[in-house]
């Protein structure tokens, strides 16, 4: 029961009328390996997005892992970095909110009516993971249960970790969160068994088990537990990016190897830092992510992107990715200046980026003085990730051939000159695409005279 589960004449109230948006395909990560179509890479929420999937929809996903807010009542912010040397700077911003407005019942009402559409979209074969804590599992197990039908709950998979922290003033350490895992189907639900270590005291005594060894001690493989002992995520780790609540790969590695095949289409809604993504991508399953934070967004391209290296040539070798945006969450992250810059022996260009005004509009009043001075000295600094397209086509998509990645503290690549085999011909238009620390875009053409 929650308040608004049932409507003012005691009749349960449904999903309310899902009203379809209009995606634009606003950028095209290109990639290797197209066999059966792009991924898919949406900003906007999943509600709207859930019921106007641009590409494949009803029916066809195989495995769906959710992690939602956990109604927690706070904003997650991250802490982002401007510049470098000198010009260094954090400046705080949000990630995402889990705030609901009007108590318990509406976080009830916005996941009842998101599970609901997932459970539409999940072939017959097809697998909803819901990632969640002590505060909302005996909601959204009751919630699952009414949806699924108790039958169709696999399991309750704890996922046990050892991070540190104070001690809590009354009670045992809370080290846990939990996963809800429900098919569709018992029957054709896709499951492939996956093994684990288990340790032992010592090799003696086993008949009909092989005992393995390694670094830890003696072992056995054995089907794996509905207690996942995965560690997570320290601060130092090369998969981390910054973005609160972010997801071990190991992890969704597991669910991804059991829940689903190669070429299956794997999907979350609430996807963060894109690790279902990144690990899907790996595991050759397609995929399709979606996040109402633009900075979520933008992490996800960015990690995808290759976040480790400082400007990199595409052509990376993964599957395409289609990015959308409702047309109404557009907004420009300011005005950047490009210019032509050199010719190659090839008779090529490249171009070069040579100033950014970003806009500040949207910024919360106490942080927007500091960065005000920050955009004067140098707007540059505000610029997180820039690329071209050599080849614009007509339908406004940005297709970047070329990206430059910065990395926190590391001077931008403000030269196209890494391009591999992508360089302007003169007589032609090369498209510039700049995006901010923010994750806010713009895009603007650039004349490549004769
Ligand atoms: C717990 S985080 C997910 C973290 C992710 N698993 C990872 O590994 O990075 C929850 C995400 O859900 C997003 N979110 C919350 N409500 C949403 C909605 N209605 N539509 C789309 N995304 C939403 C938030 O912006 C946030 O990025």
């Amino acid at each position: 029961m929650w308040e608004g589960k049932y409507d003012s004449s005691g009749k349960r109230r449904d999903v309310d009328e899902v009203v379809t948006t209009r995606f634009d395909h606003v950028e095209t990560i290109p990639g290797r390996n197209d066999r059966k179509g792009a991924n898919q890479l949406l900003l906007g929420d999943n509600k709207a997005v859930m019921a106007s999937l641009p590409g494949e929809g009803s029916g066809k996903i195989d495995l769906i892992y959710a992690d939602p807010p956990f109604d927690i009542g706070t904003d997650f912010r991250v802490r982002i970095t401007l510049g470098h040397g000198d010009r260094r700077k954090e400046v705080p911003t949000l990630a995402y909110r889990d705030v609901w407005g009007t108590g318990a019942g509406s976080y009830a009402q916005m996941m009842y009516e998101r599970l609901v559409i997932m459970r539409d979209l999940l072939s017959d074969e097809g697998s909803l993971y819901v990632h969640c804590d002590y505060r909302t599992t005996g909601l959204l197990r009751n919630m699952l249960d009414e949806i699924f039908g108790p039958r169709n709950h696999v399991n309750e998979i704890i996922w046990f970790y050892k991070t540190g922290g104070l001690p809590e003033k009354l009670g045992f350490g809370r080290k846990h969160d939990t996963i809800h895992y429900y098919v569709k189907s018992r029957r054709h639900a896709i499951w492939n068994p996956q093994k684990e270590k288990s340790y032992v005291k010592h090799k003696y005594g086993f008949s009909n088990v092989e005992i393995l060894e390694d670094s830890a001690g003696h072992y056995t493989n054995v089907n794996c537990r509905d207690v996942f002992d995965i560690p997570a995520l320290r601060g130092n780790q090369p998969e981390r990016v910054n973005f609160p609540t972010q997801k071990p790969e190991a992890l969704l590695e597991r669910i991804i190897r059991a829940s689903s095949n190669e070429e299956s289409l794997v999907a979350d809604f609430f996807c963060g830092s894109g690790t279902t993504g990144v690990v899907a991508e790996q595991l050759g399953r397609r995929w399709i992510l979606a996040d109402a934070s633009r900075l979520a967004v933008h992490t996800t391209r960015k990690r995808l992107l290759g976040q480790r290296s400082s400007a990199t040539d595409t052509g990376l070798d993964m599957r395409t990715v289609k990015m959308y945006e409702a047309l109404d969450s557009q907004t420009l992250a300011g005005v950047a200046d490009a210019r032509v810059r050199r010719r190659r022996p090839d008779g090529g260009v490249d171009i070069e980026l040579t100033g950014f005004a970003p806009s500040l509009e949207g910024i919360p009043e106490r942080e927007r003085a500091d960065l005000e001075a920050c955009a004067v000295q140098s707007g540059l600094d505000f610029v997180d990730t820039w690329g071209v397209d050599f080849n614009p086509s007509n339908d406004g998509a940005f297709r970047g051939q070329w990206y430059s990645v910065r990395k926190a503290g590391v001077p931008l690549v403000t030269v196209s000159d890494r391009a591999n085999g992508h360089t302007g011909k003169t007589g032609t238009r090369a498209l510039v695409g700049v995006v901010d620390v923010f994750g806010r875009r713009v895009t603007f053409p650039v004349e490549i005279a004769g």
